[in-house]
């Protein structure tokens, strides 16, 4: 893998359904390594569907997605550990926000001051410590969204795929989760790719911007 120029994405001749129905086709985008990258566009324009496949979620029906100058077909698994995606609609496990927040640290054997960890990651979100011991139903929607955000910051990847991140999220915990997500990008070289609506937050966020519309790139700038 030749990871010290390569961009971190180039995709070439994607396609990708659900069932029989095609909803996404890019002949050709390659993403910087250097900073985050905005995804825009309609409902329905294929924003989730290209963040999924990014994250190798979602098998395309043909072309190819290299990631770090590396091929990936056939090595999902070992991709998947370097590109994790936080869910338009988040998933929480049913456990305690503690369990929820370990639980991909422990899954990669990245145990070492978990605690710790679990607890930077409540943090960075704009939640209190003692959040670790609620469970996942006893937390508003809002706050279900940051948990699953923190669930992800806290793997430290070098893709961090973010579909509306911001959703159901007061002006407050926004303004605090773009300062995060430039964070992961300025400590620990996490590339943060987002794909939002708030077009005012996100301008904010990422100088690049990927403007989609019926499932093929419209346009690039930045
Ligand atoms: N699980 C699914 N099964 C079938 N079709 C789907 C599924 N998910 C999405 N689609 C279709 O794929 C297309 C792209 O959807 P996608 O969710 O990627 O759009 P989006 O840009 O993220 O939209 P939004 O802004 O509403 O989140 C749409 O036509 C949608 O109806
Ligand atoms: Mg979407």
């Amino acid at each position: 893998m030749n990871s010290a120029a390569a961009p971190l994405y180039e995709i070439r001749n994607l396609a990708c359904s659900y069932g029989d129905d095609p909803v996404l086709f890019i002949d050709r985008l390659d993403i910087p390594a250097d900073g985050p990258t905005a995804f825009i566009g309609h409902n329905g324009s294929g924003k989730s569907t290209l963040l999924k496949a990014l994250a190798f979620l979602l098998k395309p029906a043909s072309g190819t997605v290299r990631f770090l100058g590396g091929e990936t077909a056939g090595r999902e698994n070992e991709f998947r550990r370097q590109a994790t995606l936080l869910l338009q609609e988040p998933y929480l496990l049913r456990r305690t926000v503690f369990e929820n927040i370990a639980y991909g640290l422990r899954a990669r054997n990245d145990t070492k001051g978990l605690r710790d960890r679990v607890a930077e990651g409540l943090e960075m979100v704009g939640l209190p410590a003692d959040f670790s011991k609620r469970e996942w139903f006893q937390l508003s929607g809002g706050e279900a969204r940051r948990v699953a955000l923190a669930s992800r910051l806290v793997l430290r990847t070098r893709a961090l795929l973010l579909d509306e991140p911001t959703a159901n999220v007061d002006e407050e915990n926004a303004i605090l989760i773009a300062g995060v997500v430039k964070n992961s990008w300025k400590q620990w070289g996490t590339v943060p790719l987002v794909a939002s609506h708030d077009l005012q937050w996100l301008e904010g966020v990422c100088s690049r911007t990927v403007s989609m519309r019926r499932g093929k790139i419209e346009s690039t700038a930045g």
